[in-house]
């Protein structure tokens, strides 16, 4: 439903229709403002607008709620997988059992890369940052598929979505194997995908490797909280890079670079190194302190976000996660959990993070319950984006699918030097 509403310029009233959402804040359409006034807005940072129109994911910030496809985080965390997470993100419906079936038997049948994937890893350092290595080998996944590279056809654009959910895990696994020295370790088709993963992570050669089921379906709810969450950087980047028309490997490839900065993905390796220099409760003072101090540049990583003005519904049941895989490994007293418990109490009765509104996300936990599963900090983004690469997918399909799609080109408030003529070197003094 749209309505109208009135903006008055240089005197001058110019009406301005107003979108509603099914759920969530209207819209102001300004997309004929600067034909009817000569301005544009200015939003950096992107803090009041709304990019597209879309149905995947909805966040309510204030009240702490993230919806799939309309269902809550918590419900599909609790009852579902990850795959079916991918099947609701893509397709907008929860699976059947035969079409849960189907789903899983395609992706399982396109978790092998290129077998000349392999020579790319050998021109890396083997203390190479894994996103980095991310990055290439995502990237040059268009070099191998030229047969799903068409977007304008849906078939290919569906093949490219299987190959990408199915491959991210062969390859995040890869880059671990490369970077310790092990060898790479083939998918095993009769495994589960998060299992599956764990396999290639965890498994040698020399002896059979048992997957714990508890920590697969941990780990397999950790990637259902990170599998979408609205028009976040990294996912407005795939968008961008998308609306040229770019192939999807070369999107997703730009997502995985976006995603890496630490004040959004990278967040999680940022947490727990912080956790880590933190060391001990007793120095959590100094470090809220460095957090507030407007001349120091330290953040309280893993706290924060534009959208959550609440705790990120995500953070608590990644609690819950870290809780039930340190219990299934014994482990009884983990001093960084120490730390992150004691750090979440001061911080949450702290007045400046309660002004401000500052609440751990889905980046303060995460990275206690992958480090306990065994993963080096540096991957823990490299899970992040494994998780996130059906968000991004269906994000990149929904926007090639819009009928009023158009190439993303945002302009500026420019300034800068009016024109001015050219000085020779000799005149420049
Ligand atoms: C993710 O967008 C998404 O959905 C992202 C994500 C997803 O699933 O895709 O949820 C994943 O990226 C989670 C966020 C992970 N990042 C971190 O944990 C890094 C630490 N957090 C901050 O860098 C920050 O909170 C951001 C980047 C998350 C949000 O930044 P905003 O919205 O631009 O907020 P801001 O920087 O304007 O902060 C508002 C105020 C500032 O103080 P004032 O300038 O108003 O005085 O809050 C302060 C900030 O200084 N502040 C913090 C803080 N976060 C914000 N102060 C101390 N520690 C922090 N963590």
């Amino acid at each position: 439903m749209s309505s109208n509403t009135t903006l008055t310029v240089d005197n001058k009233a110019v009406e301005l229709a107003v979108k509603e959402g099914a759920i969530g804040p209207s819209v102001i359409d300004i997309s004929k403002l600067y034909a009817q006034t000569g301005m544009f807005t200015y939003d950096p940072g992107f803090t009041s607008t709304a990019s597209c129109e879309s149905k995947i994911t909805y966040i309510d910030g204030d009240k702490g709620v993230l919806l799939y496809r309309g269902y809550p985080i918590d419900q599909l965390a609790e009852h579902g997988d990850f795959l079916e997470t991918c099947y609701l993100l893509l397709y907008g419906e929860l699976p059947t059992a035969a079409q849960k079936a189907d789903f899983d038997y395609r992706v399982t049948r396109h978790t092998m890369v290129h077998d000349q994937m392999n020579r790319f890893f050998t021109g890396f350092r083997r203390d190479a940052h894994p996103m980095a290595i991310m990055v290439a080998c995502v990237g040059a996944l268009s070099a191998f598929y030229h047969d799903s590279t068409d977007i304008s056809d849906p078939q290919q654009r569906m093949i490219a979505s299987m190959r990408m959910i199915a491959k991210m895990p062969t390859l995040a696994a890869m880059a671990y194997k490369y970077s310790i020295g092990q060898p790479f370790v083939y998918p095993q088709n009769d495994l589960d995908y998060t299992s599956n993963f764990l396999r290639m992570c965890f498994a040698v050669p020399c002896e059979d490797y048992k997957v714990n089921p508890v920590l697969a379906r941990a780990l397999d709810r950790i990637f259902i909280l990170h599998a979408d969450h609205e028009q976040n950087a990294s996912t407005s980047t795939v968008r961008l890079a998308g609306s040229s028309g770019a192939n999807p490997f070369a999107c997703i490839a730009a997502g995985i670079a976006c995603l890496w900065g630490p004040a959004h993905g990278g967040a999680n390796e940022a947490a727990l190194k912080m956790l880590e220099e933190i060391g001990t409760p007793d120095r959590i003072p100094e470090f809220i302190a460095r957090a507030k101090d407007k001349n120091d540049p330290f953040r309280l990583m893993g706290f924060g976000h534009r959208v959550y003005k609440n705790y990120d519904p995500r953070a608590r049941i990644m609690q819950k996660t870290t809780h039930e895989v340190l219990s299934e490994l014994g482990i009884k007293d983990d001093p960084l959990l120490d730390v992150a418990m004691e750090l979440e109490q001061i911080a949450l009765k702290d007045e400046y993070f309660i002004e401000k509104k500052l609440y751990p996300n889905i980046d303060f936990y995460s990275g206690i319950t992958l480090k306990a599963m065994g993963f080096p900090t540096s991957m823990f983004t490299v899970l992040f984006a494994l998780a996130r690469t059906v968000g991004w997918i269906a994000q990149w399909s929904e926007m090639i699918e819009d009928p009023s799609q158009r190439i993303g080109r945002p302009r500026q408030l420019y300034t800068g030097p009016a024109e001015r003529d050219y000085v020779t070197v000799a005149q420049r003094g």
